[in-house]
C-alpha cells in the first residue's frame, strides 16, 4: 500500500478536494461541539481533515504515507500530522471525542486491528467512516466499460455487515448507516465522482488519482474502456448505459459507531 500511495501522492491534490457536502455530513455524524478534539485515520493530503478544521474541530491527522503527510503539511499546521498505521496509532489511549476515516476501509490488511486502535483512542464519542459497499459498486455504470478492475474494486471493499460486525467485535455501539448519492457538483474526483459526467473518466489526470485505474486497472482495459466510453458520449448511448445502473441502495455511505 505505502508505494501505491507514495505514487499516487505527488498528484493526488489535482483532483482531490474535500467535498463541502462530504464535509458537512461528517461533521454532522461527529455530533460534537467546535474545539471537540478529533482524529483522522489514513487521512491522505488531509483534504478532509483541513476542511474540518476549518469547521470548528481540533484536528490530528495521520497516514501510513510519507509522501502524503508531506503534502498535508505543506498546507498548514493548525493539524497535528504524523505518519503512521492505523494498526498502530501513536497516540495515547482515551484522548479523542471522535475519528474520522474517508474512502480508505478498503485498504488496511484487515478491519478489526485498525478498529481496536481506533476505539483505543477514543474517550467516549463517534468514529464515523466514508466508504462504499460492494453492492453499491456493482451498481456504477463504470462496470460497464472497466468491468475487470471494477470488479477487482467491488471485491476489495468490505461488505456493511462486515464492517459493522468487526466495529462491534472491537467494542463499538452501532449508530446506523446513511447512504450518500453522487450530486453532479461534487468536488472530490474519486471513483465514482464522474457519475453524471462521463467524460471525466477520459482525463488521464483525473484517473491518476483513483486507485482503481492507478493501481487495479490494465492499460489495456483503461484504454479500451476510454475509447468505448468515448464513442458512447458521442453516439448518446450513454444515457442508455446511466438509465441500466440506476440503482436505489445509493452511491456511497457513511458508518457511524460509537463508544460509550
Ligand atoms: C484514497 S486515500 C484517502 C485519503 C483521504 N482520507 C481522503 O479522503 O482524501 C487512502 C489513504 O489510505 C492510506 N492508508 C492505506 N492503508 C493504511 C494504513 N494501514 N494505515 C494508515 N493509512 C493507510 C493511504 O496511504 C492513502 O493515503
Amino acid at each position: 500500500m505505502k508505494p501505491l500511495y507514495d505514487k499516487i501522492g505527488g498528484t493526488y491534490d489535482t483532483t482531490r478536494k474535500a467535498d463541502p457536502e462530504i464535509t458537512r455530513r461528517l461533521r454532522e455524524h461527529l455530533q460534537l461541539a467546535d474545539k471537540s478534539k478529533v482524529l483522522d485515520v489514513a487521512c491522505g493530503t488531509g483534504n478532509y481533515t483541513i476542511a474540518m478544521e476549518k469547521t470548528g474541530l481540533s484536528m490530528s491527522a495521520s497516514d501510513l504515507s510519507q509522501e502524503m503527510i508531506n503534502k498535508a503539511e505543506l498546507k498548514t499546521s493548525n493539524v497535528e500530522w504524523k505518519v503512521a498505521d492505523v494498526s498502530n496509532l501513536p497516540y495515547p489511549s482515551g484522548v479523542f471525542d471522535g475519528v474520522t476515516c474517508t474512502l480508505s476501509i478498503h485498504h488496511f490488511e484487515n478491519l478489526l486491528t485498525p478498529f481496536k486502535e481506533v476505539y483505543r483512542v477514543l474517550s467516549k464519542g463517534r468514529f464515523v467512516i466514508f466508504t462504499s459497499t460492494p453492492e453499491q459498486m456493482n451498481n456504477y455504470w463504470l462496470n460497464e466499460y472497466f468491468p475487470i478492475a471494477l470488479k477487482e474494486s467491488a471485491e476489495q471493499m468490505p461488505a456493511l455487515s462486515v464492517v459493522n460486525d468487526q466495529l462491534k467485535e472491537a467494542g463499538f455501539d452501532i449508530v446506523g448507516a446513511e447512504t450518500f448519492i453522487i450530486q453532479p457538483n461534487l468536488q472530490d474526483f474519486f471513483l465514482y465522482s464522474g457519475k453524471y459526467d462521463p467524460r471525466m473518466y477520459l482525463d488521464e489526470h483525473v484517473r491518476a488519482g483513483i486507485s482503481t485505474f492507478a493501481n487495479l486497472a490494465s492499460e489495456k482495459e483503461i484504454s479500451q474502456g476510454c475509447e468505448k466510453l468515448k464513442q458512447d458520449i458521442e453516439s448518446g448511448h450513454i444515457e442508455n448505459v446511466m438509465r441500466n445502473y440506476s440503482s436505489h441502495l445509493g452511491d456511497y455511505a457513511y458508518v457511524v459507531a460509537e463508544k460509550k
